[in-house]
């Protein structure tokens, strides 16, 4: 129940001009005392051939009787045999170890140093007077569970090992043992305060000279934050030992209930960060690492909570340098006991009491340099207790510049922010007008990105906006935790797992090789930091940045007639400051024929760090001409021919009333359709529409012909379209009139008796021949839902069928294009009335609902599209509210047109 033993006292990472050898590569390695062969550290054993991944959410796959584990627990030996550079100080030294997972006795030439807990945790062993010049033997024998284990419960996978780098680094007598740099902002007098522990400082771009331990100076600098992450480079030195350091200036503080660094409330638009990577686990190659930070700041993220432990220092650095605002969570999670009631949670137990405040020692002592870090996390989900109040107030004590959170603290004890997960809106709003327990309000956890969503981000933001002490979130999550297997990427129960929780660990805004999800383009521009709207004197420009103007961006237009852009130009916007807004006239714009559609793009005017010059960081759309109105087709006369019905350019079948031909076109004619293969979120637990859907059998809806009418003027279907075993229905009559080359169809759907639940789409659906390329006129060019189409734009937009389709790890209803004002695909060119959302797809929505993997859905050779009035929002009752009402679809009487035209008719 205790920490390991025999490791150092904790200190801040660093690298420093001692001398060091790095320990990664290639190690010997036997499971289970079985053969030895080789292995990568840093890595995981089981990624590397040797026993496999597990995943559980909550549950401990083994039984709960702490601190005991199982007997047949899988051990790992590793050995490294290695020599010391030439020229190896004779000075002490110590062997580093950044992560292990779950612990690790460590031996050096056959001398126990001691044993590793706590996985993502550095331990460091004193080792100089061990060394030799070659021949130097390390052995780490690991074991996958401990009493440990019982304080690592995150939802993600098992793994196993060493799985962050070992490194040698001298320790030279009279070196830095440790340094603690203070560097603060007075946001009022524009100065910085500045001081150092553990060495001289020189910051020689601030003239600062052999800055004394203890001495603080004051002195006129450029603050840090996540919008302008100024660092300024400096050494902590001793005689014998100078380590590089990088100086960001800023004060974090709470007053007046609201959270503030360098006097400014901050907005958190963040994302909760795993460490994962789809071959390597948790051991992320440093590249990756870099494409994270990248990736989050192109999109606007501007805040990370390293969900559920403290990341691979690398990372912290990167949050430095591009600017992020960092809650620093501890290596602690106690979630399994919750099954249990809570009933021995380690949480409250004396006997644990050490472990904790070990572990966030360890955390605080290597991270207290960075600049990015604005808050300290005790963990997560670990109920409440006495050793979580004693880490608060040791941390208070020892890091009084950072106030302390932590979730599971729900009447705010020992906490400084109160941080709730999956809040609904209507709870936030209240919280937000009740200023509950008086502290800042985060949502620590929203917005769940599993599979199709989340929806309603939007909403989120209003609250974020409206009430000053609510100062964002982090979404659920940063990356789907799939692992590369057969072709697709696997998850829980892949690997054959007894116990397991499926795809509840795929639920990120980016898929598990880092390609963007729809889901993180709808945070992009929800969270944009400038807004640009149409008022009715022109175009009015936001600042929501909290710290910085607008002087890195430009702005400029582009007017489109029906989607072709016809003018454009560079707008002038007067320099904000953070936070500020300007009008301005709109452009002298020519006259259109069509609909005339202005959009503003706010880029940056420079290259940054982290994007180039010209990369788009917010935009607005004004409609500045409405589209003429269309004249419905007509005139022209059904006539019977043999076994069919001509109209116009249309063949039907007179017995079902079905469309057969369009032109030369074959068709498997419109018809209405209710389903869609339910996505994660609609098979939520909270808010099972899937099951309401499934048991009202809208998966399997009957089509009964009522009555084919045919009159001279056109067609009409009568039908009743209803489930098996029930007495509700849809009555849909199909109205069809044509004229040249033009084909109309008006469905009018009216519910037939009472209907037990919403329905997952409204719409029509029909097969055509394969084909590949598609036009649109509406929203892109990315999908888009009724509670998650921000990022879509309306422009004229190409693609193919199957770029159509996002790839979600777990197949679900995807690829929605709303909006359309036309669509041509397969040689047909259809019309709205004024628009329509649609999906086309090589599978069927069955195929779709049936797949559990992507590789499961193999190509037909016709194309299945859905032309629909309406979907069923998303929502995010994967973990957390549903579909918001406004975007719940019920069945009510609704209409609905289209028109086909074929393609070759049509320029
Ligand atoms: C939270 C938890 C996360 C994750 C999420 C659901 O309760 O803190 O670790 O499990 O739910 O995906």
């Amino acid at each position: 129940m205790g920490p390991g033993f025999g490791s150092v006292a904790p200190r801040s990472f660093f690298t420093s001009d001692a001398a060091s050898l790095s320990l990664d590569g290639t190690w010997d390695f036997r499971l289970d005392e079985g053969d030895w062969g080789a292995i990568t550290v840093p890595g995981h054993w089981q990624l590397q051939g040797h026993g496999s991944p597990a995943y559980t959410n909550v549950r401990y796959p083994f039984p709960v009787e702490p601190p005991f584990v199982p007997s047949d627990n899988p051990t790992g030996d590793y050995r490294l045999v290695f020599d010391l550079p030439e020229n190896w100080p004779d000075e002490p030294a110590v062997l580093r170890f950044d992560g292990v997972d779950s612990c690790g006795l460590i031996c050096l030439n056959d001398v126990e140093l001691g044993v590793t807990r706590g996985s993502r945790l550095p331990a460091e062993f004193e080792v100089g007077h061990l060394l030799r010049p070659s021949g130097n033997v390390l052995t780490v024998r690991v074991h996958q569970w401990s009493a440990g284990s019982y304080l690592e419960d995150q939802d993600m996978w098992w793994m196993s090992g060493i799985f962050r780098s070992v490194a040698l680094l001298s320790r030279p007598r009279g070196g830095v043992a440790d340094y603690e740099i203070h560097a603060s902002y007075d946001h009022v007098t524009g100065s910085g305060t500045l001081s150092v522990e553990g060495g001289l400082l020189s910051v020689p771009e601030l003239e600062v000279t052999d800055l004394l331990p203890g001495q603080s100076f004051s002195l006129a600098v450029e603050p840090w934050s996540a919008e302008s992450p100024r660092l300024y480079d400096g050494v902590v030195h001793t005689d014998a030992e100078r380590v590089p350091v990088r100086i960001g200036f800023r004060t974090v503080e709470i007053s007046d209930g609201v959270l503030t660094v360098n006097g400014s409330r901050v907005v958190f638009r963040g994302v909760n960060r795993h460490e994962h990577h789809p071959r390597f686990g948790r051991a992320v190659p440093r590249e990756v690492a870099l494409q994270d930070v990248l990736l989050m700041k192109r999109h606007n993220v501007n805040a990370v909570r390293t969900s559920h432990y403290p990341p691979d220092p690398y990372f912290l650095s990167l949050c430095d340098e591009y600017g992020l605002w960092v809650i620093d969570e501890c290596d602690l999670e106690t979630h399994g006991f919750g099954e249990l009631g809570w009933a021995g949670n380690p949480s409250d137990d004396p006997r644990w009491a050490e472990s904790y405040v070990d572990r966030m020692r360890r955390m605080v002592e290597r991270d207290k340099n960075h600049p990015s870090i604005v808050l300290w996390s005790l963990g997560n989900e670990s109920h409440t207790g006495r050793n979580l109040a004693a880490m608060a107030s040791w941390t208070r004590d020892r890091d009084p510049s950072r106030p302390v959170h932590y979730e599971g603290d729900f009447a705010c004890e020992y906490v400084d922010v109160y941080s709730r997960m999956y809040a609904s809106h209507d709870e936030v709003e209240q919280i937000g007008r009740e200023h509950a327990h008086g502290l800042p309000f985060i949502l620590c956890e929203f917005a769940h990105a599993m599979g199709n969503g989340p929806g309603g981000m939007i909403e989120y933001r209003e609250l974020f906006e409206r009430y000053e002490h609510v100062q964002g979130g982090f979404i659920w999550e940063w990356i789907d935790h799939g692992l590369e297997r057969d072709g697709h990427f696997a998850y829980g129960g892949d690997f054959g797992e007894p116990l397991h929780d499926g795809n509840f660990v795929i639920d990120g805004l980016v898929f598990p090789d880092r390609t963007p999800s729809p889901g993180l383009a709808e945070f992009g521009k929800v969270f944009e930091p400038i807004r640009i709207t149409g008022t009715e004197a022109g175009i009015r420009v936001e600042s929501f940045y909290d710290h910085v103007g607008m002087d890195h961006l430009r702005f400029d237009w582009v007017y489109e007639d029906d989607g072709v852009e016809v003018a454009s130009g560079t707008l002038e916007v007067p320099r904000t400051t953070a936070g500020a807004r300007a009008d301005i006239a709109l452009p002298e714009l020519p006259a259109v024929s069509g609909e005339g559609w202005l959009t503003v793009r706010a880029s940056l005017a420079a290259p940054a760090s982290w994007a180039d010059a010209g990369h788009v960081v917010a935009w607005g759309q004004i409609l500045v001409a409405e589209p003429p109105p269309a004249t419905p087709p007509g005139g022209v006369e059904l006539v019977h021919l043999g076994a069919v019905l001509r109209h116009g350019i249309g063949e039907f079948d007179p017995v079902t009333g079905l469309l057969t031909k369009l032109g030369e076109l074959t068709l498997d004619g419109p018809r209405l359709d209710l389903w869609r293969a339910p996505t994660d979120n609609d098979r939520g637990s909270d808010h099972p529409e899937e099951r309401a859907w499934r048991d009202a059998g809208l998966h399997r809806l009957q089509h009964r012909v009522v009555d084919v009418e045919t009159h001279p003027s056109g067609l009409v279907v009568h039908t009743r379209v209803a489930p098996p075993a029930w007495g509700f229905g849809m009555l849909a009559d199909y109205h069809w009139t044509a004229d040249g080359d033009r084909l109309h169809l008006r469905v009018d759907i009216t519910p037939d008796g009472e209907w037990p639940c919403t329905l997952p789409r409204l719409g029509l659906r029909m097969a055509l021949p394969a084909a590949d390329a598609v036009e649109w006129f509406g929203r892109g060019p990315g999908e888009a839902y009724a509670d998650s189409r921000q990022a879509a734009r309306i422009g004229r937009f190409t693609s193919t069928v199957d770029a159509l389709q996002t790839p979600y790890v777990f197949p679900q209803e995807n690829g929605n294009r709303a909006d359309a004002r036309w669509l041509r695909i397969g040689g047909v060119h259809i019309e709205g009335e004024p628009v329509f959302d649609f999906t086309a797809r090589r599978w069927t929505s069955e195929d779709l609902d049936a797949a559990r993997h992507t590789d499961d859905l193999v190509p037909g050779d016709r194309v299945h599209l859905n032309l629909d009035l309406a979907q069923h929002g998303l929502g995010t009752a994967s973990c957390g509210p549903g579909v918001l009402p406004q975007y719940r679809l019920h069945a009510r009487k609704a209409s609905f047109a289209v028109t086909f035209v074929p393609a070759s008719g049509r320029s």
